[in-house]
C-alpha cells in the first residue's frame, strides 16, 4: 500500500442481480503455500488469493528459500524445499497487513535453524504476538519482540525444536497452526487441545499433503519430521468474502445474486447459520469439494430479516463476518445481540469500536458492549447514510460500509478503500457490476 488514499462513496443501488464468484479463500491460500514450499518437488495452486496479504506470505517464502511463480494461466507453482529446509532470509520479511502470514509464518521459522525479523504495517504493529510466542517458545524458539510482545519482532529458531502439548487459551486457529507448522520440523508428536473449535483448514491440509496427523474432540495429534508430498490445490472461493455480496443482496430489495463456488467448511458457516435464522432467503448448491474442502453456489435474495441474539459460542465459525453482519441487523426488524466478542477489538483494528462509530456516523442505532455490540435495525426501511467512515486499515471495515451504503438514503463516504486489496482484489468492480445487472 503505497500510493495516497482511496477514498470511495457508496450511494444507493437499484436491484442487485447476477452471477459472481469471489477470489479464494484468504485462509486456505496461505497454507497452501506454506505446505507447498515445505514439500519436496513441484505443488500447483489453482485460485490462489492474489491478495496483498497472500502476497506477503509469498514473498517472505521466497526469501526462505522456496520457488513461486505464478502461470499465465493464473495457476501457481511451487518448488518446495522440504520440512527443514528453510533457509535464513537475507532481509526482514515484511508483513504488511497480515496477521495471517505473521503468526503461522513465525511457526516455520521456530522449528528451523534460522533467524527471522518480522515487520507489518501500523494496524499489525499494534496487535498482539505474545499468544504464538508463548508455545513457541515451549518449544525452544528465542523471540524477542518489541514492547507488549508486538511487531516487529525476531524468531530465532531451534532445531531441533521441543516438541509439546498445548492447550490454546484463545480460541484462535492462528495460534493452532503455528504450534502446527512449528510441529512439522519438530522430532515426536505435537499436540494441540483446542477447547472451542476453530477453522480446520491446517488439519485438512497437512492431511492432504501427507502428514500424519489425527483429529477429535478438541485434540490435534501430529507426528513430527513429516514428509510433505507435492499436491495439485484448488482453493475455493472465501467465505468470508462471500459475505459481503450476500448481505449486499439481502438488504437491497429486489435483488437477486448467486456466488459460485464458495468454500463451505463447518468452522467457517456461522454467518450462513445465523442469516438463516435471521430470515434470509438463501439457497445453497452442493458442489464437488476442492482441496480437501466443502464448496457450495450460494443464492441469496433480498429478505425481511429480523433481529437475533448470536449464540457467543458460535463466533469462531463467523469470527470475521461480526463487521458484515452489523450491517445486516442494521436493516433488520428488532435488535440484533452480539457477544463474547473481546478477540475482535484486536483485529485490524478495534472492530467492536469501529462498527460502533460507523454505524452511528450512517444513522443506525448501535450500543456497543466491552465484548460486543447491540444493534437495533430499520426493519428494512435504508438508513439515512452521509456519513464519513473510517476504514482504520481494516478490509472489513470498509467494505461493511460500501455495502452499507448501497441501502442508505444519502451516499456513505470512506476515506480509504485501499485495505480491501488485503484480501479481496476486485471488490468494487464485483459490487457495481451487480448493479449494473
Ligand atoms: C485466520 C484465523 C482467524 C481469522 C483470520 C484468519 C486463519 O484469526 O480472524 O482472519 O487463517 O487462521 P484467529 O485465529 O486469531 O482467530
Amino acid at each position: 500500500m503505497v500510493q495516497s488514499s482511496q477514498p470511495f462513496r457508496a450511494a444507493r443501488a437499484g436491484p442487485l442481480r447476477g452471477r459472481i464468484e469471489v477470489p479464494g479463500d484468504k485462509s486456505i491460500s496461505h497454507r497452501a503455500l506454506m505446505l507447498a514450499a515445505l514439500a519436496v518437488g513441484e505443488s500447483r495452486i489453482e485460485g490462489l488469493l492474489e491478495g496483498e496479504d497472500v502476497l506477503a506470505t509469498a514473498a517472505a517464502l521466497r526469501a526462505m528459500g522456496a520457488t513461486i511463480e505464478r502461470g499465465a494461466d493464473g495457476v501457481w507453482t511451487v518448488h518446495g524445499v522440504g520440512v527443514g529446509g528453510l533457509l535464513q532470509p537475507a532481509a526482514a520479511l515484511d508483513m504488511g497487513n497480515s496477521g495471517t502470514s505473521t503468526r503461522l509464518l513465525m511457526g516455520l521459522v521456530a522449528s528451523h535453524p534460522i533467524t527471522a525479523t518480522f515487520t507489518g504495517d501500523a494496524s499489525l504493529s499494534r496487535r498482539p504476538m505474545a499468544r504464538v510466542i508463548e508455545p513457541l517458545s515451549r518449544m525452544g524458539a528465542d523471540v524477542t519482540a518489541s514492547p507488549g510482545g508486538r511487531l516487529p519482532l525476531m524468531v530465532r529458531g531451534l532445531c531441533p525444536a521441543v516438541p509439546i502439548s498445548y492447550t490454546l487459551p484463545v480460541a484462535s486457529a492462528q495460534v493452532k497452526s503455528a504450534v502446527l507448522l512449528a510441529g512439522l520440523n519438530t522430532p515426536g508428536i505435537i499436540e494441540v487441545i483446542e477447547p472451542v473449535p476453530t477453522r480446520d483448514h491446517s488439519e485438512r491440509m497437512l492431511r492432504g499433503f501427507g502428514a500424519e496427523i489425527e483429529a477429535g474432540d478438541g485434540r490435534i495429534r501430529l507426528r513430527g519430521e513429516a514428509e510433505l508430498r507435492p499436491q495439485h490445490v484448488i482453493v475455493p472461493g472465501d467465505p468470508s468474502s462471500a459475505a459481503f455480496p450476500l448481505v449486499a443482496a439481502l438488504i437491497v430489495p429486489g435483488s437477486e445474486v448467486t456466488i459460485a463456488g464458495v468454500g463451505m467448511n463447518p468452522t467457517r458457516t456461522g454467518l450462513m447459520t445465523t442469516l438463516a435464522e435471521m430470515g434470509a432467503d438463501l439457497v445453497l448448491r452442493e458442489r464437488p469439494d476442492a482441496g480437501g474442502e466443502p464448496v457450495a453456489d450460494i443464492v441469496a435474495r433480498s429478505s425481511a430479516l429480523v433481529g437475533v441474539e448470536v449464540p457467543p459460542e458460535r463466533a469462531p465459525s463467523m469470527i470475521d463476518e461480526y463487521p458484515i453482519l452489523c450491517v445486516a441487523a442494521a436493516f433488520a426488524r428488532g435488535r440484533t445481540v452480539m457477544r463474547g466478542l473481546e478477540e475482535l477489538r484486536i483485529k485490524e483494528s478495534d472492530r467492536i469500536a469501529a462498527m460502533a462509530e460507523g454505524l452511528r456516523a450512517i444513522g443506525a442505532r448501535v450500543e456497543e458492549l466491552p465484548d460486543g455490540l447491540v444493534v437495533e435495525g430499520t426493519g428494512g426501511d435504508p438508513l439515512p447514510g452521509g456519513g464519513s467512515i473510517a476504514s482504520r486499515l481494516d478490509h472489513r471495515i470498509a467494505m461493511s460500509f460500501a455495502v452499507a451504503g448501497l441501502h442508505c438514503r444519502a451516499p456513505v463516504q470512506i476515506d480509504d478503500m485501499r485495505p480491501v486489496a488485503t484480501s479481496f482484489p476486485g471488490f468494487e468492480t464485483l459490487v457495481s457490476g451487480l448493479q449494473a445487472g
